[in-house]
C-alpha cells in the first residue's frame, strides 16, 4: 500500500489531500487525527451507499465515531435546492449540532451538495470529501467549491467552503462504469494542457491503462499529478479572482454549450470538455499558438478516450447561442481560454466568428 499527501495551501485552512490505495478503511484514524470527534453525517448517493459508503461508515465507527448514512438518489437533480431542504431537515431530526461532520462519499454531485449544506448547516460546519469518481477525484473535490443548481442554471447557488481533508482511495474506481471513467479522464486530460506538458507525455504512454486502471501505479500517478495541478491553481487564485483559476476553464466554453445543446442527457460532463478541447484546440491552431503538430497530439488523445458522437441534428448557430448566453460574449467578443502550446494556457478575447470557424472544424466527423 503507498500513500501520498498533497498539500491545498490556503494558510489557516491549509489541508491535506491524501492518496492511498485502500485509504477508505482509514478514514476513522484520519477523522479522529484531525481533531475531529463529533457526530458523523455521512452523506452519499444511494449507488455508492451500497458500494463504499458503508465500507466508510463502518471505519468510522471503529474508530469510536457516532455516524450515521444519509442517501439521496444519483444524479445531477439531486443537486437541487429540495434536496439540500431535505438534508437540513434530516440533521436537524437527528440532533446534529455545531461540533458534527459531514462526511461526503461520492461523486461531484454529493460533493457539491454535501459541501453546501456544510458550509450552510448552523452558518456553516466543518466536512470532509472521500471523492468516489475519477472526476471528483481530480477535480470537484479540490478547491472548496460547493452547490447546487437553480432552474436557471447549474451551479448557480453557492459558496466557497474547504474541507478539513480528502481522501481519495483509487480502489473505489474499480466499481465505476469505464464511460465515467473515461469522461473523469478529460479533465486530466485538460489540467496537463493547461499546465503540465509532462503529464500530457504520460498520458500519451498511459491512457489506455489509466482507462482499464492498470497498472495500479499508473493510476496514483495520474491522479496525484492532476490533483497537484488543481491544488496548485486554487491555493494561487481560490476564489477566481484572479484570472489563474479561470484557466481551467479550457475545454469548457465550447463543453458546456454541448452539454446544454443536448439537454444535459446525451453526454457525461467530461465528454463534452472533451469536445469541447477538440474545438478550443483548433481555434488555438487558427491563431497560430499551438503547431499543427500539436493540435494533432491532443486531436489523437481526445480520439483514445473515445468520445459519443453527437447528434447530426446539432447545428452550430444552436451552440453559439448558448456560448452567447453564457454571458462570455459582449460586442461579438468573447473571452476564452486557449492553449499556447502544449502546456500553457492564456485567457483571451477574440472576435466570435473565429469560434465558428474553429466549431465547424472542431465538430468534424462527429
Ligand atoms: N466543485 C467543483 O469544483 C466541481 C468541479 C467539477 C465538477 N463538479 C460537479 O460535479 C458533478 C459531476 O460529478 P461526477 O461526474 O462525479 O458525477 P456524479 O456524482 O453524478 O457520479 C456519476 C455516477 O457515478 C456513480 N458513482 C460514483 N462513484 C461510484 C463508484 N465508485 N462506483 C460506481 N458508481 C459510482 C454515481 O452514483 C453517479 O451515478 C457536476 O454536478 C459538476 O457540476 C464540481
Ligand atoms: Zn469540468
Amino acid at each position: 500500500m503507498s500513500a501520498r499527501t498533497l498539500w491545498v495551501e490556503l494558510g489557516e485552512r491549509r489541508y491535506p489531500v491524501y492518496l492511498e490505495a485502500g485509504g477508505l478503511e482509514e478514514l476513522g484514524e484520519l477523522y479522529r487525527q484531525h481533531g475531529l470527534q463529533g457526530r458523523a453525517a455521512i452523506v452519499t448517493d444511494r449507488t455508492v451507499e451500497k458500494l463504499h459508503a458503508r465500507r466508510a461508515l463502518r471505519a468510522l465507527k471503529e474508530a469510536g465515531i457516532d455516524a450515521q448514512v444519509i442517501p439521496v438518489p444519483p444524479g445531477e437533480s439531486s443537486k437541487s435546492w429540495e434536496w439540500a431542504d431535505r438534508l437540513y431537515t434530516r440533521l436537524l431530526w437527528g440532533g446534529f449540532d455545531r461540533e458534527s461532520v459531514i462526511v461526503a462519499v461520492g461523486g461531484g454531485v454529493v460533493g457539491d451538495l454535501a459541501g453546501f449544506v456544510a458550509a450552510t448547516y448552523l452558518r456553516g460546519v466543518r466536512w470532509v470529501q472521500v471523492p468516489t469518481t475519477l472526476l471528483a477525484q481530480v477535480d470537484a473535490s479540490v478547491g472548496g467549491k460547493t452547490g447546487i443548481n437553480h432552474r436557471l442554471g447549474k451551479n448557480l447557488i453557492g459558496a466557497f467552503h474547504q474541507p478539513r481533508f480528502v481522501l481519495i482511495d483509487p480502489q473505489v474506481l474499480e466499481t465505476l462504469p469505464e464511460r465515467e471513467r473515461r469522461s473523469g479522464i478529460a479533465e486530466v486530460l485538460k489540467v496537463s494542457l493547461v499546465r503540465d506538458a509532462e503529464l500530457f507525455a504520460f498520458l500519451e504512454e498511459h491512457v489506455d491503462g489509466l482507462i482499464r486502471l492498470e497498472p495500479p501505479a499508473v493510476v496514483e500517478e495520474a491522479l496525484a499529478r492532476a490533483v497537484r495541478i488543481k491544488a496548485e491553481i486554487v491555493a494561487e487564485d481560490e476564489r477566481e479572482v484572479k484570472g489563474v483559476r479561470t484557466l481551467l476553464n479550457f475545454g469548457h466554453t465550447v463543453g458546456h454549450a454541448l452539454e446544454a445543446a443536448t439537454g444535459y442527457r446525451l453526454l457525461l460532463h467530461g465528454e463534452a470538455v472533451a469536445w469541447g478541447m477538440r474545438v478550443e484546440a483548433a481555434l488555438s491552431r487558427a491563431r497560430g499558438a499551438l503547431s499543427p503538430e500539436e493540435e494533432e497530439r491532443v486531436r489523437a488523445l481526445v480520439h483514445r478516450l473515445g468520445l459519443p458522437p453527437l447528434p447530426p441534428a446539432l447545428d452550430i448557430e444552436t451552440l453559439m447561442e448558448y456560448i452567447r448566453r453564457d454571458k462570455k460574449v459582449r460586442a461579438a467578443k468573447l473571452r476564452i481560454v486557449l492553449l499556447r502550446g502544449i502546456g500553457h494556457a492564456e485567457p483571451v478575447e477574440i472576435p466570435e466568428v473565429e469560434l465558428l470557424g474553429a466549431l465547424r472544424e472542431g465538430l468534424q466527423s462527429r
